[in-house]
């Protein structure tokens, strides 16, 4: 099959490298991609909304299933569009509609959605841009910690919690009526806040069967011991230690059918990722967030636990045929972590040379913000590589994985010198 995949983060990376093992993978199309992603496949600089272009692409390069990477382009409705296009709608995309991808793309939406499906979640109220001044009474009616959340997309930074009543009635004020997220925050979520443990479960559905993916737990503070501001991610582990085989069938049973079982009743086209954001709380999961993409630098770390042949997975997920397929899974551990541009998630500097990606060899290392000058891999973005790395235990995946880490360098380099620490104390 010839195949497009959109994006160009660590995520898009790690797919593309999945992808290409597979003997049903012909050509390799990434849009935008970035330097690693350009040895797999050929990079095609578009970007990842451009729909007319990518719809153009996909027919002149005879392309059979689209795999779309981030969440921008499903929420805007990339296949609603190709749906549109008599001449492109019978082509396989994995990527929900856009009403499936409200799941990601309003947080409201997908707390009524839960709430209707019996999925357990935080209690949460939503209030208007008109209603600051409500918002603000019931957060008097709360115990703090306060947890606000944008309705709509926000890059990551749509969530507020905070422990202090005036910062809390502030953010809301700066979210409803100076609407700091812009149309995002013209809805704001008021929820419960949620003492535990996060992990990320993955699930692939075409919208009636399902196969979970490895779960993983992200790292996502800026600074060890998960202090500073939320960034993007930071790390990655996988298998999380304490998701046994018992509380993952609770997940399966509370969360996982009922989600799917709900799209079904509701009639909505998902043929996708669902990337489940929960929290563990006194060993029962809730949900926090549904994204309807995978997650980075999560990816990285499942693709490398991944056994099955994923393009085929993809394939049965696009064409609706899940059902009967399951996945093997490699029961070692991966632990992957996030070298970034000092001063990332704030400002930071790119066009700075890599050294010592030549000289790998006991980690994958994956490009997020790089691009090819001149011969060189330069850095392009605030999260620039995730190196990724295997073994029997996790203490010997994240040795292996910061033994690379510490072979590769550039001027300012950033990475959190703690993925996984926390998880050490459990035993697998
Ligand atoms: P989100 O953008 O929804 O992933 O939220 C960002 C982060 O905020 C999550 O990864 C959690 O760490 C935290 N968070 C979100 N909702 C809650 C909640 N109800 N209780 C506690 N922490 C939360
Ligand atoms: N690592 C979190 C995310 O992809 O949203």
């Amino acid at each position: 099959m010839n195949i497009l995949l959109i994006g160009s983060g660590g995520r898009e990376h790690a797919l593309a490298w999945k992808m290409r093992q597979s003997p049903l993978c012909k050509k390799l199309f990434i849009t935008p991609g970035n330097a690693g992603t350009s040895l797999l496949g050929e990079n095609v600089a578009l970007a990842v909304d451009e729909f007319e272009k990518l719809g153009a692409l996909c027919l002149e390069k005879k392309i059979d299933l689209v795999v779309v990477g981030p969440e921008v382009p499903l929420v805007k409705g990339i296949r609603d569009y190709f749906m549109a296009d008599e001449r492109l709608k019978n082509i396989l995309m994995v990527g929900p509609d856009k009403t499936g991808a409200q799941l990601e793309g309003s947080k409201d939406f997908s707390k009524q959605f839960m709430l209707r499906h019996h999925i357990p979640t935080a209690q949460a109220k939503t209030f208007f841009s008109n209603q600051s001044k409500e918002a603000c009474h019931y957060l008097q009616t709360l115990r703090p910690p306060y947890v606000l959340k944008a309705d709509g997309l926000a890059a990551g930074k749509g969530v507020v919690i905070s422990s202090s009543l005036d910062e809390a009635q502030t953010s809301i004020k700066e979210m409803l009526e100076e609407k700091k997220f812009g149309e995002a925050s013209a809805k704001v979520l008021i929820e419960e806040f949620l003492d535990g443990i996060e992990l990320s479960v993955f699930v692939l559905t075409d919208g009636k069967d399902y196969v979970i993916l490895p779960e993983a737990k992200d790292y996502k503070r800026i600074g060890d011991n998960d202090t500073g501001p939320n960034t993007g991610g930071m790390g990655s582990v996988s298998p999380v230690p304490f998701a046994d085989k018992a509380f993952m069938k609770v997940v399966e049973e509370k969360i996982v059918k009922p989600t799917v079982d709900g799209l079904k009743k509701e009639n909505i086209n998902y043929k996708g990722f669902i990337f489940i954001g929960l929290m563990a709380v006194k060993g029962e999961p809730y949900v926090i967030e549904y994204n309807a993409r995978m997650g980075d630098p999560e990816t990285q770390s499942v693709m490398v636990r991944i056994q099955s042949d994923f393009v085929e997975l993809l394939r049965a997920c696009a064409k609706g045929e899940l059902k009967n397929h399951s996945i093997e899974v490699d029961p070692s551990f991966a632990a992957t972590v996030v070298m970034a541009a000092g001063g990332y998630p704030d400002s930071y500097e790119k066009g700075k040379v890599i050294s010592g990606l030549d000289e790998v060899t006991t980690a994958q290392v994956f490009h997020a913000g790089t691009k090819q000058e001149g011969g060189q891999v330069i850095t392009d973005g605030g999260r620039v590589l995730a190196v990724t790395a295997k073994g029997n235990t996790l203490l010997e995946a994240q040795q292996k994985a910061y033994q690379t880490v510490h072979s590769i360098t550039w001027n300012n380099v950033y990475f959190r010198g703690d993925i996984g620490n926390d998880l050490l104390q459990f035993k697998a």
